[in-house]
């Protein structure tokens, strides 16, 4: 059983979406839109900014606690065990701290809590406690903020561990083959709250209505996915929330109370 998660399943974690009405990229800054700045070519002009944007959108995901919806994966994970698998598109480490093993949990666009050199053989390392910036008002770091952003090994500033805009997904970073694998061997695909604008998502929706795989789409609005779910034969729309929705699927498909 392979599930699909997006931003919509910690939008009730108070964790912001990026399509939403308050989204990341709907919001913007005074001088960027998102967009722009999520991406290689804009960390290469101005480092510290960007640096500072993703401190800022971790202390939002620190603020935050799992929800209903998280803890229904992670009883989903204890009640399936091997036959479980977690494809999430969030940076935001909510999966991880809810409960859900490393292991089983392919974190497909990073980690915000992480950062990686840009060396050839990447080590990617936890960001230090205490790094968090008032964003956009204070977008600079300090010297002291900035070494401590540094590789210890080669002396260069590191970069937030995600996946940008200008970037491809590949396996031994964000777990790519490894997710396709599963898509193709699964035997049901669960979508979670996202709006399907990104490859990957894609690419398993894709696997899984090829296949004719039953493929159960939670969230509350209309998108590419929810049209597609409602044109398959083995396709189901639950319209609502996660938390509304993640623990009754959790309850269907073997969870019982307390696990
Ligand atoms: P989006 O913001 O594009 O979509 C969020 C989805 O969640 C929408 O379909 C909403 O209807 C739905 N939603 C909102 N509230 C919900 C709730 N309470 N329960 C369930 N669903 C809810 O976010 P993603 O699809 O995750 O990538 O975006 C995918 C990627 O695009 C992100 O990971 C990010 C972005 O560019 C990178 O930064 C590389």
């Amino acid at each position: 059983m392979v599930f699909l998660t997006g931003a919509g399943i910690s939008a009730e974690s108070g964790i912001p979406t990026f399509r939403g009405a308050e989204g990341y990229w709907q919001i913007g800054s005074t001088n960027y839109q998102p967009e722009d700045l999520a991406t290689r070519r804009a960390f290469a002009a101005m480092p510290d900014e960007l640096w500072a944007w993703y401190l800022y959108r971790r202390s939002v995901c620190h603020a935050a606690a799992p929800n209903a919806a998280h803890l229904a994966l992670v009883a989903l994970e204890r009640t399936l065990a091997e036959r479980f698998l977690l494809v999430t598109q969030n940076v935001d480490g909510l999966h991880l701290r809810a409960g859900n093993s490393l292991a089983r949990t392919y974190q497909s666009h990073g980690n915000i809590d992480y950062s990686r050199c840009e060396a050839e053989h990447p080590r990617v390392r936890e960001l230090p406690q205490g790094l968090a910036l008032d964003w956009p008002k204070a977008r600079k770091l300090s010297p002291a903020e900035l070494d401590a952003l540094r590789c210890h090994e080669h002396g260069r500033l590191t970069r937030p561990h995600v996946l940008w805009f200008d970037e491809s997904y590949d396996e031994p970073l964000f777990r790519y083959e490894s997710s396709m694998d599963a898509a193709r061997r699964a035997a049901m695909l669960v979508v979670v709250g996202t709006s399907g604008a990104t490859t990957l998502p894609n690419h398993l929706v894709s696997v899984a209505a090829q296949r004719g795989l039953p493929l159960v789409c939670i969230g509350p609005d209309e998108s590419p996915f929810t049209r597609l779910t409602e044109s398959l034969a083995h396709g189901l729309v639950l319209r609502g929330t996660a938390t509304e929705w993640m623990p009754k699927v959790a309850r269907a498909l073997g969870v019982r109370d307390g696990s």
